[in-house]
């Protein structure tokens, strides 16, 4: 199973809003992993209320930069934030429709796992790809 995730500064993209943003996403990153583990699992529909929560505010506004500094990967970004939002809905399905708590575990490793992996793969590989395009950004 996976291990705590820690913020550290090679992390950051260089804009503090984002920056912020992908430090909250840890924490909720972190709550997964401890929700599920310890089986505490009625807080994990919290966690995936703060999913999409953080979907709703970061993605836009990520994206919004992205078109402000002419990042040219952005519709296959977009497309990947899209399929993250995919498959938060589907294991919040899966969460609520499971009847037993062996399933309910089982679920919510699943979502943690999601979340961690989505966080290597995506916040600090496909985030970092636009980092160097943000030196066009005005008043930054
Ligand atoms: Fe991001
Ligand atoms: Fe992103």
């Amino acid at each position: 199973m996976q291990k705590r995730v820690k913020w550290s500064k090679n992390m950051e993209v260089g804009y503090e809003p984002l920056d912020k943003a992908h430090k909250d996403f840890i924490k909720i990153v972190n709550e997964a992993y401890v929700y599920s583990a310890s089986k505490e699992l009625s807080s994990m529909d919290n966690v995936f209320e703060k999913c999409y929560d953080y979907a709703r505010n970061h993605f836009p506004e990520e994206e919004n930069i992205m078109k402000q500094v002419g990042f040219p990967d952005m519709p296959a970004h977009e497309k990947s934030h899209h399929a993250f939002i995919k498959n938060i809905s589907g294991l919040r399905v899966n969460f609520h429709k499971a009847t037993t708590k062996f399933e309910k575990e089982k679920v919510s490793t699943e979502a943690a796992d999601f979340l961690q992996a989505w966080f290597l793969g995506h916040t600090l590989s496909r985030d970092k790809i636009y980092k160097p395009y943000l030196v066009r950004l005005k008043n930054k």
